[in-house]
């Protein structure tokens, strides 16, 4: 063989989709990686899910296998999807490898460079919208309910089956299930997948039990965490500036049955922690990941999560989707003469 297969057929007897040919690109497998650092502050067994190790740079690609083989199946010609940039980035990038034509609906000028430009090369039709999200997801309903577009945003329930494997992947790795899973919540289909997965897994006895689900938002798009829709979200953290999440029911639900949690961080806070997992754990993620990070140390602090607790947190993009991010507040510097007294001396080692 060629190894992991993807995680559809990785999980083939755990995985509802219709189609016999499975578009892939042999995403999941991705890395459980302990956080020394995060471990100490927290007194807490800490360990990243590093999804930003996906072949298109994000959690997405686990649903887009999904959702563009039953597309496929189905008969489609064509996708549409609305989203803050990485659901497009890996649309665009499925349907490329299936033959099918892409369109992208995604709120002008609240997009990340690096995903604008994964949009770009994969050939998507990207349609910036005056809008946010949520304006957009409602465009790709409406189009995709009176036009042939199969609509691959996480409404469409196969997303979700895709997604699940994470959790598989994570039980499988640890042995167990951990006590607490911490998940940046935008949309909610994510928390609404890992929840599924746990939940099987403990059913069929695979583990013993289900993690407590922390869902964390950014405080100017925390419409979980205030019970009601926000009608202007905004924060740094462009991946979840959603106001209206489409799974609303799935992420409560999640947090209701497994004694969870949601709450609000600072787009200060998402920033420390982006900082942090970068500089202090060597792991590059984009802003919106960091956030489960930073909720992470906010319930460390406030008591909700109690130490010695097995604890996983998932950083959901890859860093370079933002480099605008990265860069911020980057001194402009002279470049140096080719000098190695100057190298030596920009270096302070004279
Ligand atoms: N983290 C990242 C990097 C994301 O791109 C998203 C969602 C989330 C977290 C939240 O996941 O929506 O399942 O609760 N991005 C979507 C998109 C909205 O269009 O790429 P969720």
């Amino acid at each position: 063989g060629t190894g992991w297969p993807g995680v559809v057929l990785a999980y083939r007897d755990r995985v509802a989709v219709p189609g016999d040919v499975v578009v892939t690109l042999h995403e999941g497998n991705t890395p459980l990686v302990p956080a020394r650092h995060l471990s100490d502050l927290t007194g807490c067994q800490v360990y990243l899910k590093v999804e930003g190790a996906n072949p298109t740079g994000s959690f997405k690609d686990r649903g887009m296998t999904a959702a563009i083989t039953a597309a496929v199946a189905e008969g489609s010609r064509a996708v549409i999807c609305a989203s803050t940039g990485n659901t497009s980035a890996s649309a665009a990038a499925y349907a490329a490898r299936a033959g099918l034509t892409s369109a992208v609906l995604v709120p002008r000028g609240k997009i990340a460079l690096g995903k604008l430009a994964q949009a770009v090369a994969h050939g998507a039709r990207i349609l910036q919208v005056d809008g946010n999200f949520d304006d957009c997801l409602e465009l790709a309903r409406k189009t995709a309910a009176e036009h042939p577009v199969t609509l691959v945003n996480s409404v469409n329930p196969v997303r979700i089956e895709g997604q699940k494997t994470a959790a598989f992947e994570i039980c499988d790795v640890l042995g167990r299930a951990p006590d607490v899973h911490c998940l940046p919540v935008g949309n909610a289909g994510n928390i609404t997948a890992y929840w599924r997965g746990y939940r099987e897994y403990a059913a069929d006895g695979v583990v013993d039990g289900a993690p407590r689900m922390f869902g964390f938002q950014a405080e100017g798009a925390a419409p979980l965490v205030h019970g009601q829709p926000v009608a202007d979200p905004e924060t740094i953290a462009t991946a979840i500036r959603i106001g209206s999440p489409a799974s609303w029911a799935g992420a409560v639900t999640a947090r209701d049955e497994s004694d969870g949690l949601f709450h609000a961080v600072s787009d200060e806070d998402i920033l420390a922690a982006y900082r942090l997992l970068a500089g202090r754990e060597g792991v590059f993620v984009e802003p919106a990941s960091a956030a489960s990070v930073a909720g992470l140390l906010a319930t460390a602090a406030d008591g909700r999560l109690p130490a010695g607790s097995l604890v996983v947190c998932t950083v959901t993009g890859h860093g370079l989707k933002d480099p605008d991010t990265a860069l911020l507040g980057m001194p402009e510097v002279e470049p140096l003469p080719v000098d190695p007294g100057a190298v030596a001396g920009a270096l302070e080692l004279v």
